[in-house]
């Protein structure tokens, strides 16, 4: 659906038929805890999880060397969504998870360097490595895919729908009972899964290490952020998803990290569909268009003084959230194409960030300087950097 489907009926079905899967599986019945939706208590689940790993990381490095957090907030993050569209977590270590999340870093980072054929197409009949490597770990990355979708299919019962690809299943039993087959094929409908899986987590992973950046670079806004979970939440229990709109500083500090830091600078390429005229300028139908989400972020006249970053300039007087601002940062696309999964992603990343700063008090390692330039991939990551971590309890 993302990538190769061009617009038209079946591509606006098969965006609905995600868009339902998504929604659908995320807020159904938890399975045992406390939390109002099996989103909630997944997310809750993992953040909690995290915390004791880079508590236990922590106790085994010394303070002066820190630990490098992006190791724990990518297994973490990346088991949320395989939970939802497969059923399953995995462990910290697990082998076979680590090496798919790291092929999926590795074709990122190939996407974003781009390739002469991305200009000239008929450099594609050209040898060319880089493209090579692509399509190999682009293969590899739908091997592991397929043999989920494949068991999936093998121990589907329709009376248990386990998670999204169960979901998808059902929807092409469904369509085979009403004859209705038209638009999209079966294996187009299932694969959804696959855009579900490939969309959320890097870009939910960057956003944390951002956020983990500004805050050992800031630590008054790391205090702020402290006092307001102190406040609202207390030391008896942990953050979850309802906690949001009471903590405006919180939610500023997320949309300053989306503005300042812009780590998903262009959105996916996209094709004009007709002959269009775009404040002034003329597009011909079938030219590729990107929208600039960098730009508007660091627009001089939208924001006065973009390179400052100050999540306090998303707060009225009296503290509360300034929506008319906040719709003007732009990180999740616009229109058609905008993202299917941005309401998931805030609640995602509000308690992540929360759970973990619930817990411990994070800073910086001493002599190390934090430089807030980025490496590309599809989305910009920051350059590595290690935290130290207390217990704040
Ligand atoms: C902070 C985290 C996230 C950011 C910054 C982000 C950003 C984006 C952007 C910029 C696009 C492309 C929009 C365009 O090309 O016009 C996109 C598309 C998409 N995102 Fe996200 N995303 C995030 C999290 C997620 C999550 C958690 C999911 C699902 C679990 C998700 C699912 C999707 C899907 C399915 C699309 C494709 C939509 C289409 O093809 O029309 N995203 N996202």
């Amino acid at each position: 659906m993302t990538f190769s489907e061009k617009y038209g009926p079946a591509w606006l079905l098969h965006k609905k038929l995600c868009k339902n899967a998504l929604r659908s599986f995320s807020y159904a019945e938890p399975r045992g805890s406390g939390a109002t939706c099996l989103l909630e208590e997944q997310v809750c689940a993992e953040a909690a999880e995290m915390v004791g790993v880079i508590r236990e990381q922590a106790a085994k490095n010394c303070e002066m060397t820190g630990i490098d957090p992006a190791i724990s907030l990518v297994t973490s993050v990346a088991n949320v969504v395989c939970a939802l569209c497969f059923g399953r977590r995995y462990d910290h270590n697990d082998k076979e998870f680590l090496t798919i999340v790291n092929i999926n870093n590795e074709v990122l980072k190939l996407f974003a360097a781009g390739t002469l054929a991305d200009f000239f197409p008929v450099f594609r009949y050209f040898p060319n490595p880089s493209l090579r490597k692509m399509v190999q770990y682009i293969h590899r990355m739908n091997g592991f895919m397929e043999q989920k979708i494949e068991e999936h299919i093998n121990t589907f019962d329709k009376n248990c729908i386990r998670d999204i690809t169960d979901a998808l299943i059902a929807l092409c039993e469904d369509r085979e009972e009403n004859r209705d087959t038209s638009l999209l094929t079966n294996s187009q409908v299932i694969r959804t899964v696959i855009d579900i899986f490939g969309a959320g987590f890097d870009t939910v992973i960057a956003g944390l290490q951002w956020s983990l950046l500004y805050l050992i670079k800031f630590p008054n806004i790391q205090d702020k952020i402290q006092q307001e979970i102190d406040e609202h939440i207390g030391s008896a229990r942990l953050p979850q998803f309802s906690d949001k709109p009471n903590m405006p500083f919180t939610e500023a500090f997320i949309y300053e990290v989306f503005r300042h830091s812009s780590y998903v600078p262009f959105t996916i390429p996209h094709c004009t569909t007709r002959d269009t005229i775009l404040n002034g300028y003329f597009i011909p139908k079938d030219t590729c268009v990107f929208i600039n989400q960098y730009q508007v972020n660091h627009d001089v006249h939208l924001w006065g003084n973009p390179e400052e970053f100050q999540p306090h300039r998303f707060l009225g007087l009296s503290g509360q959230l300034n929506k008319e601002l906040t719709e003007k940062v732009l990180i999740f696309g616009l229109g058609k194409r905008h993202c299917l999964g941005d309401g998931f992603a805030r609640l995602e990343m509000f308690v992540f960030l929360t759970t973990l700063l619930h817990a411990l008090r994070i800073e910086k390692v001493p002599g190390q300087e934090l430089d807030l330039s980025a490496d590309f991939s599809l989305t910009m990551k920051p350059h590595p950097y290690r935290i130290s971590v207390s217990d704040r309890f």
